[in-house]
């Protein structure tokens, strides 16, 4: 007998509820008996503005509403409106040009990258390896496609990326099977907000040209779902020209995710990004990459694939969203810093921060903590290794006097 009434088990852990809804719910419990002012909702990972709304670019939203019928009702090619392939690549890239060969392929946001970096470049049974602190849906993905997921110690005792159990767990993987995918999320890592320096970078690359003997492959996953939300744009892309002249059998894959960068999470748009000095490894990609789609989602939605087409087709439209949005990314940054440092001055040990939607603090008790602070109401999302805080849902004020309520729980 297994596990459900019909459905298959299939080797899954399905739990009854997921988690940040859940949490999520309760705090909008609680919010209905006790008025917004008595609680801190940090679990939701959007965007929110000081008085709790989702942040949405209006010249985004302005593309949208003039949008053709043809636009919005018309299916997309599998892999994405030509025009969109292009305009996708100079979003992901900046104002670097790479010179390998790059192919873009249309996904269901950040997460079809996902699903489709793991289906086409692991075996099934195979292991993907990614961080101890990771995004919860890394391992879902990987359990839905018979995959399983492994992670290396993301920080040493100094606080730093910890190149060696990188190390360690690459070359073990790499000892027992014939291709690696591996997910790296940065910048602005999500739980933590940890970015990779250059010289982490450079270390990473090291490791992976070693691993990467003849006759087998590393597929390299960049999530870069919050790139455009960490800090100046250019300086968060300095590393993809590292990621041009690997070896040819290392594929960089470059996750974009349209959710954050145009405030699209609901229109389901993003790409997957293959990076290759290889011409043939290109096409490839986009062949298996295409077929995949087709028999899990068909094609993406074409009225989103139109909205960045329209502003990357427009200087003056792509400057208007650009100088919006950096607005929107400062207010989150100085959230960030605020909380980082109140952390500091009361003294709570923080996992290593640089920007973005979330911040750490790792604790061994996270789930008795985060329920001690849902009493005071104070909601954020209990994970394996600490407590996750979204800094993207609260104001600043909240940034700022969280560290002090957290601590006290803890104590
Ligand atoms: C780390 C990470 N990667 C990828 C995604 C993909 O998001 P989407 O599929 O909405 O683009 C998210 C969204 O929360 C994320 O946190």
């Amino acid at each position: 007998m297994g596990k459900y009434i019909l459905a298959r088990e299939n080797g899954r852990v399905i739990p009854k509820e997921d988690k940040i809804f859940g949490i999520n719910k309760l705090a909008k419990e609680m919010i209905a008996e006790k008025g917004k002012d008595a609680v801190v909702n940090a679990t939701i990972g959007s965007l929110l503005d000081d008085q709790g709304n989702l942040v949405v670019l209006s010249s985004v939203v302005d593309v949208l509403k003039n949008l053709t019928p043809v636009d919005y009702a018309d299916y997309a090619p599998i892999g994405g409106t030509p025009e969109f392939r292009e305009a996708i690549k100079k979003a992901a890239f900046g104002n670097y040009v790479p010179g390998c060969h790059t192919e873009a392929v249309a996904t269901p946001g950040g997460t079809g990258a996902i699903r489709n970096t793991i289906s086409n470049y692991s075996d099934y049974g195979d292991t993907i390896l990614t961080s101890d602190w990771y995004w919860a849906p890394y391992g879902t993905i990987a359990s839905e496609i018979g995959r399983k997921l492994e992670t290396f110690t993301l920080f040493n005792a100094d606080d730093r990326f910890n190149i060696r159990s990188f190390e360690e767990k690459v070359n073990h993987l790499m000892s027992r099977q014939e291709s690696l995918v591996i997910l790296l999320n940065t910048p602005a890592h999500n739980p933590t907000g940890y970015s990779l320096t250059l010289d982490d970078w450079k270390a990473v690359l090291q490791v992976l040209e070693e691993a990467a003997v003849p006759g087998k492959t590393i597929a390299l996953f960049v999530d870069v779902a919050y790139i455009d939300f960490a800090g100046d744009s250019e300086e968060y892309r300095k590393f993809l020209p590292l990621l041009d002249g690997l070896p040819e059998n290392i594929l960089p894959i470059i996750g974009y995710s349209a959710s954050k960068t145009f405030t699209l999470y609901g229109m389901r748009c993003g790409a997957m990004i293959g990076m290759t000095p290889n011409p043939e490894i290109a096409a490839e990609f986009k062949l298996v990459n295409e077929y995949s789609a087709r028999g899990t989602w068909s094609n993406s939605t074409r009225a989103a694939q139109a909205v960045i087409a329209k502003i990357y087709s427009s200087p003056e439209l792509l400057q208007k969203v650009d100088e919006e949005r950096t607005q929107c990314r400062d207010m989150l940054v100085r959230r960030g810093k605020a909380f980082e440092k109140a952390a500091l001055e009361v003294g709570l040990a923080i996992v290593p921060f640089d920007s973005g939607f979330f911040a750490s603090v790792p604790c061994a008790n996270a789930e008795e903590v985060g329920q001690k602070l849902q009493k005071e109401g104070i909601f954020a999302v209990p994970l394996a290794k600490g407590l996750r805080i979204s800094v993207a849902s609260i104001p600043e004020s909240a940034c700022s006097m969280l560290p002090a309520r957290i601590l006290e729980a803890m104590k």
